[in-house]
C-alpha cells in the first residue's frame, strides 16, 4: 500500500483545531504603550500623522496610563517634549523637566502595577534636533554625548523610571549608562537598549510627534545603522550585551524581521521590536480608506514579529490590540 499523502490541511480544518496548534500568539503582557507628554499646554493636542496618539498634558497622561494598566498593558515608554529646548537639550535631565515630572506623579499613582520605561536620548530636547552634542564640524560628538545620557539616565531613575532606553545610537552609550547608574546608587534600574537602530525614514510622524526638526535638513545617518547592513546589526546587539544591557531593541519592526530573528539567536536576553510610527501611519491610512482591514492587518503585521523572535513589541497599536484580546 503506498503510504498516505500528508494532509497538512487537517490541522486548519476547525478553530479549535488551529488555536490548539498555534506555534505564536499576541499576548496584551508582550506589549509596551510608546506615549507623549508635552509641557506647556492644557489639552491633549492630536498629532495627525499619528491618528489615535496624543501629546498628553500631565493630567491626560496619568488617565490614560491608568486606563492602559487596566487593559492589562505592563509597561509605558515616555517621550517628553519640552517647551526650552537649548543645544545640550538640558531638559532631558533637569529635574523639573517634562518626563521627570511625569515619572514622579505616575510612580505616585500606580506603584509597582506598570513599568515605567523613559525613552533616554535628546533629540526632542536639543534646539539642532540631533541626538548629541554638535561639533563645530556638524557631526555628533560621541563621547561628550555619552556625559549627557549619563545625566539623563540618573535623572530618569531618580525621577522613578524602572527601566531607561538609550536611543541615540553612541558607540558606548550602554556602558557609560550602566556606570553612571550604578555609580549613583541605581544598580536595579533595567537598561533596554535600542541595540539595532536603522536610519529609517518610517520615523516620520514620530518626529511630527515630538516636533523635531533636524537643523539644516540633516539626517542621522552619521549615528544610526545603514538599512543595508544586517551584520553590522549583530555586532551593535553584541556590543550592547556586553556593556550590560539587560534587553535589547530592534527598530523599526516590520521591515527588519530579519534582525529580529538575528537579534533572537545570537543572544539570550530578552528582544523587543518597535513597531514604529511610520509603519503604524501606513496601516492606519490605508484601513482609513478601506484599503485594507486595519484590526486584521495590525494582528498579522504584530504576530510577524513575535513569529521572528520578538518577546516584546513597542507599539502605537497597544491600546486598540489589548481591547481586542480582551474581547476574544
Ligand atoms: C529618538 C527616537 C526616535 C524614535 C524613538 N526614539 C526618533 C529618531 O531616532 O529619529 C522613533 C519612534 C517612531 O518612529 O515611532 N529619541
Amino acid at each position: 500500500m503506498p503510504y498516505p499523502e500528508r494532509r497538512l490541511r487537517r490541522l486548519r480544518r476547525t478553530p479549535a483545531l488551529r488555536r490548539m496548534v498555534a506555534e505564536h500568539r499576541l499576548h496584551v503582557d508582550d506589549l509596551i504603550a510608546p506615549l507623549f507628554v508635552r509641557e506647556g499646554i492644557d489639552e491633549p493636542q492630536p498629532i495627525e500623522s499619528l491618528p489615535g496618539a496624543v501629546q498628553h498634558t500631565q493630567d491626560s497622561l496619568r488617565a490614560e496610563v491608568l486606563e492602559l494598566a487596566e487593559l492589562g498593558i505592563p509597561a509605558v515608554i515616555l517621550f517628553g517634549i519640552p517647551v526650552h529646548k537649548d543645544a545640550q537639550g538640558s531638559q532631558a535631565w533637569h529635574p523639573r523637566g517634562v518626563v521627570q515630572l511625569a515619572l514622579a506623579a505616575l510612580r505616585a499613582e500606580v506603584g509597582d502595577d506598570m513599568v515605567l520605561i523613559a525613552d533616554l536620548c535628546v533629540d526632542e530636547y536639543t534646539d539642532h534636533g540631533h541626538c548629541g552634542i554638535v561639533a563645530a564640524d556638524g557631526t555628533v560628538d560621541n563621547d561628550a554625548t555619552l556625559e549627557l545620557y549619563a545625566r539623563a539616565a540618573v535623572a530618569q531613575a531618580g525621577a522613578g523610571a524602572d527601566i531607561v532606553a538609550p536611543s541615540g545610537m553612541m558607540d558606548g552609550q550602554v556602558g557609560a549608562i550602566r556606570g553612571a547608574l550604578d555609580g549613583e546608587g541605581f544598580d536595579q534600574t533595567v537598561i533596554m537598549a535600542y541595540a539595532a537602530k536603522y536610519a529609517s525614514a518610517l520615523y516620520g510622524p514620530f518626529r511630527d510627534a515630538v516636533d523635531v526638526q533636524i537643523v539644516g535638513g540633516g539626517d542621522r545617518r552619521g549615528y544610526q545603522q545603514d538599512p543595508a547592513n544586517a551584520r553590522e546589526a549583530i555586532e551593535e546587539v553584541r556590543a550592547d550585551v556586553a556593556e550590560g544591557a539587560d534587553l535589547v531593541m530592534v527598530k523599526p519592526g516590520l521591515a527588519y524581521l530579519d534582525i529580529i530573528a538575528a537579534a533572537r539567536a545570537e543572544v539570550d536576553v530578552p528582544v523587543a521590536a518597535y513597531h514604529v510610527s511610520g509603519e503604524y501611519a501606513m496601516l492606519k491610512a490605508a484601513a482609513e480608506r478601506g484599503w485594507i482591514d486595519g484590526d486584521a492587518v495590525a494582528d498579522e503585521v504584530l504576530l510577524s514579529m513575535k513569529r521572528a523572535g520578538a518577546d516584546l513589541i513597542l507599539t502605537y497599536l497597544a491600546r486598540e490590540v489589548a481591547q481586542r484580546l480582551a474581547q476574544s
